[in-house]
């Protein structure tokens, strides 16, 4: 056998604080640079990054803040999978442009002005068409419809006070030909019908105003903002329900993915669901070898992550950038896109990530803190923080995540958990923290000198800095006064 004290002679591995990028000429424009990637083999976005599938950082709110700013939000799992198909509908028909039949409030011509009334308070929405029992198109009815009738004409029928001179488009109207339909009319919802002049959807001219403002969202093909969800290594159901909600790109979920049974689990997965399997997580080339003939994407990080610990507590880990480059040497040749997950303090380290072989990261902490993160605002000491813990630490495993792990606990037997539950900074709104996140890696690629993301990961070099050089990059010999919005002392 090898005597034992060869292991002693072991290979470097590097994290972000070990590397910076090296200048190189440039005539890149940071603004102009081209932030989009792609996040699995057949899905697109148009900023690489990815807010973390866990239960203080990824739910509806999360997931369709991140899309419409042109990332991708994944769904915890520490939810049941009804819950988790009610979360992607939320995220598919939040800026949908044509509203299908089934989510269209309707109104019955026999119903009286007071229940349409309060049906339209109750499901949030202005006007409602209506619609006969088989589903033609009788009118329309709005606010502006029901108000003279409010005091003294309630209990008449919903035929005497809807408009019943409907304009109506059929279902190839795209969004500009809707909007001239509602400018022309003065009207704000037009009704899509088939030739028969049966409903089969809605536009409303909030849906176009919402799709408008956020002109980068990441969209599916109909037009839907997109939307991941993390799965459980042997959850099978959960995805293929995941799957069939209209899901893009499924994760499977696993803190060491090397591991055989969770890559027999995650191969069937793929060939059971039609959305995009990224496979993780993973940091080592030969793991990267055992899942790149079937992954849609390799997600990477073993114990980099803020809330953590699975390095102290298993004694194994790779850091993070040696891991990033380690999967991306087996994945990059075969066309699987790598997320680099976890670690990431910086909008520098984010870039660092790129320039390391990832075409996106996923980030937990830098989210958990907005007010789109599940979770109240606390308050302690005069200041705000949210709720953020790790989906290892023992109150996210008692909510359902032990198998990320690969744990169980028996009843009356304590979990050895993987992380730890913490507070985090209230930082407001998401938009304003990816601005920053997203302006500082641009920043990153003007000072290497590449325009897109793929050139980008060419062109770049690291060079090593040492303690003295990295304390060199961080403020000092001053005292702060004034907080940046995109540099805090405490992070590292
Ligand atoms: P950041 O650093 O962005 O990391 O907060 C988020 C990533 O950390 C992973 N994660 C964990 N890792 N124990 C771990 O070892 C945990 O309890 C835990 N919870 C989350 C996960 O990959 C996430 O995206």
């Amino acid at each position: 056998t090898e005597p034992f004290s060869e292991k002693l002679r072991v290979p470097e591995a590097l994290t972000f604080d070990d590397v910076l990028l090296r200048p190189a000429e440039s005539r890149v424009e940071p603004d102009a640079a081209d932030v989009s990637t792609h996040v699995s083999k057949n899905v697109r976005l148009n900023i690489p990054i990815l807010s973390a599938a866990m239960d203080t950082v990824t739910e509806g709110e999360m997931a369709v803040g991140m899309a419409r700013e042109g990332g991708l939000g994944v769904l915890h799992r520490n939810m049941d999978v009804e819950r988790m198909v009610a979360e992607i509908s939320r995220v598919k028909r939040a800026d949908e442009l044509v509203i299908r039949r089934d989510d269209v409030v309707t109104a019955s011509p026999t119903q009286t002005v007071r229940e349409v009334d309060a049906m339209m308070e109750r499901e949030g929405v202005s006007g409602a068409p209506v619609v006969d029992d088989d589903d033609t198109v009788l009118g329309i009815i709005s606010g502006t419809d029901i108000r003279p009738y409010l005091e003294v004409g309630e209990s008449d029928q919903v035929r005497e006070a809807m408009t019943d001179e409907v304009i109506t488009a059929p279902r190839e109207v795209d969004a500009r030909a809707a909007l001239e339909l509602m400018y022309d009319h003065k009207i704000e919802r037009v009704p899509i019908v088939d030739g028969d002049e049966r409903l089969v959807g809605l536009v409303t001219m909030q849906g176009i105003l919402q799709r408008r403002e956020h002109e980068n969202a990441a969209r599916d093909d109909d037009g839907r903002l997109r939307v991941g969800v993390a799965v459980g290594p042997f959850e099978t159901d959960r995805a293929e329900a995941a799957d069939d909600a209209g899901a893009d790109v499924l994760f499977i979920d696993c803190a060491h993915a090397h591991n055989l049974d969770v890559l027999d689990s995650a191969r069937e997965i793929k060939q059971s669901v039609d959305a995009d399997v990224v496979v993780g997580n993973v940091g080592t080339e030969e793991a990267a070898e055992a899942a790149v003939d079937f992954a849609d994407g390799l997600k990477v990080g073993i114990g980099p992550g803020s809330i953590c610990t699975t390095r102290v507590v298993s004694g194994a880990g790779m850091p993070q950038i040696t891991a990033v480059a380690e999967v991306a040497d087996v994945a990059a040749p075969e066309g699987v896109p790598v997320i680099a997950d976890g670690g990431i303090r910086y909008s520098g380290d984010a870039i660092k990530a790129i320039a390391a072989g990832a075409d996106a990261v996923m980030l937990g902490s830098y989210f958990a803190g907005t007010e789109e993160a599940p979770g109240r605002v606390i308050t302690m000491n005069g200041k705000k923080y949210k709720q953020y813990r790790g989906m290892g630490s023992v109150g996210a495993m008692k909510s359902g995540g032990g198998e990320r792990y690969l744990k169980e606990a028996d009843e009356g037997e304590e979990f050895v958990p993987e992380g730890v539950e913490a507070a985090t900074p209230y930082k407001g709104t998401l938009a304003s923290e990816l601005h920053q996140l997203v302006g500082g890696m641009r920043s990153g690629m003007g000072y290497v000198g590449a325009a897109t993301i793929p050139a980008f990961k060419q062109r770049s070099e690291f060079v090593r800095v040492s303690s003295a050089g990295q304390a060199e990059g961080h403020p000092h010999d001053v005292m702060i006064t004034d907080e940046a919005p995109n540099y805090s002392p405490d992070r590292d």
